[in-house]
């Protein structure tokens, strides 16, 4: 049995597909009137957040809850942290109290797999710099799989924006690949990798030209926290380009679907009105996203019994 998550990499194409079959029960649990079961009770799950989040951070609250593991939420502006605790201090701290599982977010690329090196316990990578998000992965996969069907493969999508800053974008393009589909990357040459050796893509830059021959457009958050100058003229000017306008998602075919991990940047990569629009799942994603880390807390901690 799997111990930790640190990568979109430690699932296998029948591993991702585990997941999302498991996912599929739990949501039927988040639609109870009591969306509770107890396979997690007696298990501690602990919510360290070197940098900010909302989704990611609520949402493996709430699954462990719903799972009836006892949580542990680390308030990082009231930690020693602030005192200057290191890491592994402070990760070894947390260990010391009894604790199977952790959730960790990090700014540096890596951090997760460090701390598994220094602790006993299950860790769940909750995104690492630049590095991976896989919980973000596989409520991807996840969601387009409810839409577009179980085989993706033949499916075609593509990744817009800022993609060399984006692990969500490094760890999502992994599991579509691993389950077939096709996936395009769509950016200005300054905002890819430098190299795409050993990513499942294929690249363009131009948006206009990728837009009647897919299925799926994901969207990705213009990152202004990662550097200090933009990989673009204007943030105007990448809208123009790159943006997913009215006018573009009216050139998109009926029943594409519209995704982005959020915090979105309505306006700028995505217009608000296609943000609202009947084929925008995004919020769904939210949703989708709270049975996905359910599933995979499951998967890690649980016994392998059937879930009640
Ligand atoms: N998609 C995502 O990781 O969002 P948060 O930063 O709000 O967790």
């Amino acid at each position: 049995m799997m111990k930790s998550l640190l990568s979109i990499d430690d699932l296998d194409r029948s591993g991702i597909i585990e997941i999302c079959d498991l996912a599929e029960s739990f949501l039927t649990v988040t639609h109870r009137d009591i969306p509770k079961v107890p396979a997690l009770r007696g298990k501690t799950v602990a919510s360290v957040f070197y940098e900010e989040s909302t989704r990611t951070r609520l949402s493996f609250e709430t699954a462990a809850k719903r799972l009836s593991a006892d949580v542990m939420t680390m308030n990082m502006s009231s930690s020693s942290v602030k005192k200057g605790e290191s890491l592994r201090d402070t990760v070894q701290t947390i260990e010391a109290m009894g604790v199977d599982a952790m959730v960790i977010r990090h700014s540096g690329a890596g951090a997760p797999n460090r701390v598994a090196t220094w602790v006993d316990l299950s860790i769940v990578n909750a995104g690492d710099g630049r590095h991976e998000h896989p919980t973000q992965a596989l409520l991807d996969v996840y969601t387009a799989r409810r839409h577009l069907g179980a085989d993706l493969s033949g499916a075609r999508i593509a990744i817009v924006g800022d993609i060399r800053r984006s692990r969500v974008a490094r760890s999502t393009t992994k599991a579509f690949a691993q389950l077939g589909a096709k996936v395009t990357l769509v950016a200005p040459p300054t905002m890819l990798p430098d190299s795409l050796v050993g990513w499942p893509v294929v690249a363009s830059s131009d948006f206009d030209s990728v837009l009647p021959e897919v299925d799926l457009v994901y969207l990705l958050r213009i990152q202004h926290e990662r550097e200090d100058s933009l990989a673009f003229p204007s943030l105007r000017e990448y809208t123009e380009r790159y943006g997913l306008t009215r006018d573009r998602a009216d050139r998109l075919r009926p029943e594409v679907l519209i995704m982005h991990p959020g915090p979105m940047n309505r306006g700028v990569e995505i217009a608000p009105e296609v943000a609202e629009s009947d084929a925008s799942v995004i919020t769904e994603q939210v949703e989708n996203g709270v049975a996905v880390r359910m599933a995979v807390l499951y998967h890690l901690l649980g016994s392998g019994a059937a879930v009640a």
